[in-house]
């Protein structure tokens, strides 16, 4: 059993809802947030930080003349903060390989999708346009195949006939909310690992369609 909280850093572009999430479930104790760092002065996630006495930094990429630099100068930013764990919470950028074989195994990201379905941008619209009758969220290792690392956990909504993109983002946003500080609770915890490009719970690989809320907290 671990005695003191994991710490992360958690990085964001925008609203933060994620963010507000992880800060609330820490009040639990396992894990702490030590930084939030965005690559956007206006994201309304700094704004939350403040409010929860967190501190955060700007890195705006535009600042930057290639990737690898801005990657770099975030790199040094997550760093100096020792974290054990580096969660993407509607972070808009895409990683350099440096970066993410840096982070190895200490890097997560949610997407709004049932992974392995609808990588990449609009999976709300695209779950509707092909008829399915369920959508959700999952939690995932960041290796350097877009969306495509290792599936940690995932949670489904049903898809209703009256919805659009947006009554389906807000349903898919609030289980988002219970799944990620699940993963990075469990994680904290040590019950979660990375190992040989697999996902690890309590020892043992999890399936490639990850594991759902409950089976996490068991
Ligand atoms: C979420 O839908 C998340 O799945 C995706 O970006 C969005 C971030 O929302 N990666 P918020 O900034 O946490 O409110």
């Amino acid at each position: 059993m671990n005695t003191k909280p994991c710490k992360v850093v958690v990085l964001i572009s925008g609203n933060g809802s994620n963010l507000q999430a992880l800060i609330d479930a820490s009040a639990e104790g396992n894990f702490q947030v030590a930084a939030v760092i965005s690559n956007k002065a206006n994201a309304f996630g700094l704004q939350r930080a403040a409010a929860a006495s967190i501190t955060s930094h700007v890195i705006e990429h535009t600042q930057y003349d290639s990737r690898e630099a801005f990657d770099l100068a975030l790199q040094e930013a997550i760093e100096k903060h020792q974290p054990q764990l580096i969660i993407l919470a509607g972070f808009m950028r895409i990683l350099s390989a440096q970066f993410v074989k840096h982070f190895s195994g200490r890097l997560i990201n949610i997407h709004p999708s049932l992974l392995p379905k609808y990588t990449g941008m609009n999976t709300h619209q695209r779950a509707l346009d092909a008829g399915d009758s369920e959508h959700g969220a999952s939690v995932h290792f960041v290796t350097e195949e877009l969306d495509g690392g290792p599936v940690i956990a995932r949670a489904t909504v049903a898809i209703k006939d009256n919805d659009d993109a947006d009554t389906l983002q807000q349903r898919v946003a609030q289980v988002e909310h219970q799944l990620y500080p699940a993963v990075v609770r469990t994680f904290a915890a040590g019950r979660v690992r990375f190992n040989n490009g697999l996902a690890i719970f309590d020892g043992m690989p999890i399936p490639a369609v990850g594991l759902d809320v409950n089976t996490l907290c068991s």
